[in-house]
């Protein structure tokens, strides 16, 4: 006799839970967004390349990180691939780098949420 046991957990409705910035976002800001936010490259001031980069980067006369722990809503990282407000969206498009899936800004938001943390 087979006996199925469904696991319904919260990965598969509703937010991601438990996201890692490396197995989660970095792939993310890898396909995306390094190709101009890098050591070499800094648009805008800002290095995405590793957790360190993306914590002390700055947007030229802007004083906050672009990820605040615990505040998503006020986190560029986040603010730039959802609602673009003050008008700066990534990635840029006519880049020709695929964009942020909703998604994939789920993920960013619940990370920054969880803390932003080096997981
Ligand atoms: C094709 C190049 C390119 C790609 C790809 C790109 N950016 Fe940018 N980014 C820029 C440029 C150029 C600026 C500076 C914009 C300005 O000053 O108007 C910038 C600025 C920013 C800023 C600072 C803007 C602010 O208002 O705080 C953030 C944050 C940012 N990018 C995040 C990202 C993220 C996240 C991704 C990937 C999802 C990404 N960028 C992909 C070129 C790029």
């Amino acid at each position: 006799m087979a006996v199925i046991f469904v696991i319904t957990t919260g990965c598969e409705r509703g937010e991601p839970e438990n996201v890692s910035f490396e197995n989660d976002i970095k792939p993310i800001l890898r396909r995306s967004c390094i190709p101009c936010h890098n050591p070499a490259i800094s648009q805008g001031n800002i290095d995405l390349s590793s957790y360190d980069a993306v914590m002390e980067s700055r947007y030229f006369t802007r004083p906050t990180p672009i990820a605040i722990a615990g505040n998503p809503s006020q986190s560029r990282l986040y603010i730039v691939v959802t609602t673009g407000r003050d008008g700066i969206r990534m990635p840029p498009e006519d880049s020709n780098l695929r964009g942020v899936s909703s998604r994939e800004a789920e993920k960013i938001r619940v990370w920054i949420k969880e803390g932003a943390k080096d997981n």
